[in-house]
């Protein structure tokens, strides 16, 4: 039988109010629960040059928020930078967002295709598991939003839930994750 145990997942995040973090956090939890060394790396907190390089690993998970429609600035700028590497790269490659209207049943396809398919195609980047997780609005006092940030993400909030009981609305679907964690998991052992 094979042993999984030697092998190595990169998971590299871009997270503005900290709901991708905690999806890669999860993400790493469960490559970790099947013995899957895992490092993770907010892109927005460590330099390129400082980033291990991913030839090291049997695969790479990229994730990032979105805002106004767009991706983590450093997000981008990776795979900007990064595309012929990741281009050549013979290890299995998943990316995902996290996207308040990604949980709208009706908006998810046309969500992926916009924030996901559409740029990943425009860097001329494969991924073999792409997916729209929900996202998350924390209006509480300890978020990370600033005051316009707060007012806008309040809009969007009400829009799902009138009553706004909790001022923190999340609408990721942790069974989701599960799955995308599997998923890449079954991957990097065939
Ligand atoms: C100011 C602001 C703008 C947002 N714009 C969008 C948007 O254009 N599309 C979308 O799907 N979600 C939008 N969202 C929701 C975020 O994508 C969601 O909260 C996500 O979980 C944020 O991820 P992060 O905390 O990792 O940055 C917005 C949220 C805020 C606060």
């Amino acid at each position: 039988m094979n042993k999984i145990t030697d092998k190595k997942v990169l998971i590299l995040y871009g997270t503005r109010f900290g709901a991708t973090e905690e999806v890669a956090e999860k993400l790493k939890e469960m490559f970790e629960k099947k013995e899957i060394k895992t490092d993770i790396f907010d892109l927005k907190k460590v330099k390129n040059k400082n980033l291990p390089k991913i030839n090291n690993y049997d695969g790479v998970v990229i994730g990032t928020g979105i805002k106004m429609s767009m991706w983590v600035k450093e997000v981008k700028n990776y795979l900007n930078k990064e595309k012929e590497k990741l281009k050549q790269y013979s290890g299995k490659k998943a990316f995902f967002i996290s996207s308040a209207f990604a949980a709208q049943q009706e908006r998810y396809d046309e969500i992926k295709k916009q924030y996901i398919i559409e740029r990943i195609e425009k860097l001329g980047l494969e991924f073999q598991l792409i997916e729209a997780f929900g996202g998350k609005l924390d209006l509480s006092d300890n978020s990370r939003m600033g005051w316009l940030d707060k007012k806008i993400a309040s809009v969007v909030a009400k829009e799902h839930e009138p009553d706004m009981k909790n001022n923190i609305v999340d609408f990721r679907d942790w069974k989701k994750v599960e799955k995308f964690a599997n998923d890449f998991i079954e991957l990097i052992i065939a």
